[in-house]
């Protein structure tokens, strides 16, 4: 699949297991999430460009390498991307934040915006808009294609699961933006839930259920 970048990492491949079991508490899906959110930021910043700077070490000056450019944006949709960000957030402490709110209408699983905060001069930045399911695809093609209007710089999506349904949606409307998942799953259901998934991400990541 073109554009999808697995994470098949051992590490993220071992919690995301630890994470899918039913008997997960609050507590360890939250700090699992929150683990392999770190390492997902470790894959998809791997690109960001760097440029040298001169710097004093005890014994000399040298050139060292930093991160160029405006600062990147993490972009959480609500609620339950909040999972990823917080883990993207204490490797990327720098980054700046937006927030998007969708809520899937429970009958046409269309995506219904209610918030949208974005930090200035996004025509500089790089966007990584994170949610842990691409189930549906809906919110995320709302999502991406509300981004879209200010002009970033780029955009990337980050999930923790997705299936095909979600990945051709995503795809037919946005094949410019790449996916970086921990999973591709069997199939969407008919209540719009990723089987065999994890259940609904926001009520285990906040113990809403
Ligand atoms: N959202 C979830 O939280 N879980 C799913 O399986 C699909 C969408």
């Amino acid at each position: 699949m073109s554009n999808v970048h697995l994470v098949d990492h051992p590490l993220v491949q071992h919690k995301l297991t630890l994470m899918r079991r039913k008997e997960a508490s609050t507590n360890s899906f939250r700090r699992l999430l929150n683990e392999i959110s770190m390492l997902m930021a470790y894959e998809v910043t791997r690109d960001m460009p760097m440029q040298d700077i001169e710097i004093e070490t005890p014994l000399e000056t040298m050139n060292a390498k930093v991160i160029d450019g405006k600062k990147v944006v993490l972009v959480s949709i609500l609620r339950a991307g909040t999972g990823i960000l917080d883990g993207m957030l204490s490797v990327v402490p720098g980054a700046r934040v937006g927030h998007i709110g969708l809520y899937r209408d429970p009958k046409t699983l269309t995506a219904v915006e209610y918030y949208f905060k974005m930090p200035g001069e996004m025509g500089e930045r790089d966007c990584i808009v994170v949610d842990p399911m691409l189930a549906t695809g809906n919110s995320a093609v709302a999502a991406v294609e509300r981004l879209k209007e200010l002009n970033p710089k780029s955009i990337k999506f980050v999930c923790l699961l997705t299936c095909p349904e979600g990945i051709k949606t995503f795809q037919t409307a946005h094949p410019d933006v790449p996916i970086y998942t921990a999973a591709i799953d069997r199939e969407l259901n008919s209540h719009g839930y990723i089987l065999p998934g994890l259940g609904d991400a926001g009520d285990r990541i906040f113990g809403t259920k």
